[in-house]
């Protein structure tokens, strides 16, 4: 005979059902479920904030992935007609993306300034709305993809305001050493979100018929050597003479390296970090100081391959020990597999000594 509340004091049974072919995970590690996990596990003080955070990224997403999907049929294709700060025709698909995170980060009430690499200035939260928290991110990273179906991705990172107080200026200038978390979406054969809070790198694939990322890659490592280099050859004649070494010595010998280049960092990035190997952006003549811009594509990925055991480096040092000076500065990139990126450094420093 039960009296009173009968408290559950057995473990939460997880077990699946098959229904119609299709399996139901009754006790799914969903991202919000796993980040509320590492909250309680390493911020025991923690406020949610965060989580909140993560939790307006997740609906971007999710909703940047709706409109990917429906591209072709909704019209979103082709160009929006004008010019980013970028100097890059903007697609359709780049402003959605952008006024999408735009809109939920701001009503997260956990973020107080963002930078997006489709503003040429940084947005401020209102007051009543602000949070402590500051987000950098690509909206839409591989836009000259969007229109032949290869696959696209989101990227951001996350820093704290630096200080009490109302906002100054250059607070979103922060070192890559001061991420809080940092992570992409692919929007490929299946979208993902990739994410570390700084204790080890997560992947969680969005399962469409609960609307829920859920728990599919945990503890994701890059290898420390790989097979594959992945960089745009088209631009040789541009490259440093060290660059032209390394990229050589991978295609001789009876075991050369596979060339892999997609032109979406995020998707070049997640083959990099599943397979291992090399992708880089060096500088060329028509980007002296790179293309990838340092605050929302380097040093997101960068924070990524660092912990996931890799390496991200400008050429002289980590990606995450840079300091930009303005929003939308760019910086060359090696990263991926750690004795690969540290080869590459070698013969960098070889010629430059
Ligand atoms: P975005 O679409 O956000 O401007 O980023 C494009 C970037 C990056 O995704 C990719 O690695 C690189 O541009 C490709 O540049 P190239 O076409 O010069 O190789
Ligand atoms: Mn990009
Ligand atoms: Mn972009």
């Amino acid at each position: 005979e039960v009296t009173g509340v009968q408290t559950c004091a057995l473990p939460i049974l997880g077990y699946s059902i098959t229904m119609a072919q299709e399996t139901i995970d009754t006790n799914c590690m969903t991202l919000t479920r796993f980040i509320l996990a590492e909250q309680k596990k390493h911020a025991k003080g923690g406020t949610g904030d965060l989580t909140q955070l993560l939790s307006s990224l997740q609906s971007a997403i999710k909703a940047v992935s709706a409109a990917v999907r429906r591209a072709g049929i909704s019209q979103l294709f082709g160009v929006a007609g004008d010019v980013n700060v970028q100097g890059e025709e903007v697609k359709k698909l780049d402003v959605l993306a952008n006024d999408l995170f735009i809109n939920m980060l701001r009503s997260s009430y956990a973020s107080c300034l963002l930078i997006s690499e489709e503003n040429e200035n940084e947005i401020e939260v209102e007051t009543e709305r602000q949070g402590k928290y500051i987000v950098t991110f690509d909206p839409l990273d591989g836009s000259s993809n969007i229109d032949c179906l290869v696959s696209i991705g989101s990227i951001f990172a996350i820093f704290k305001k630096p200080h009490e107080g109302q906002l100054a200026p250059g607070d979103s200038l922060q070192s890559g050493r001061q991420i809080v978390a940092a992570g992409y979406a692919l929007y490929g054969s299946a979208t993902m979100i990739v994410l570390s809070a700084g204790h080890g790198v997560n992947g969680f694939m969005l399962d469409p018929s609960i609307g829920e990322f859920v728990l599919t890659d945990p503890e994701m490592t890059c290898k420390p050597r790989g097979k594959i280099y992945s960089i745009n050859e088209g631009y040789e004649e541009h490259w440093e003479e060290a660059v032209k070494e390394y990229v050589k010595s991978k295609k001789q010998g009876s075991n050369p390296y596979g060339g892999r280049y997609i032109g979406s960092m995020v998707a070049d990035v997640h083959r990099t970090l599943k397979y291992g190997g090399i992708f880089m952006y060096p500088a060329t003549a028509a980007n002296p100081s790179g293309k990838l811009r340092v605050l929302y594509e380097c040093m997101p990925m960068a924070y990524i391959m660092e912990q996931a055991g890799g390496l991200a480096s400008d050429g002289q040092k980590p990606i995450l020990d840079l300091v930009p000076k303005k929003l939308h500065e760019r910086s060359p990139i090696f990263l991926g597999s750690r004795e690969d990126v540290e080869d590459v450094l070698a013969v960098i420093k070889k010629h430059r000594v």
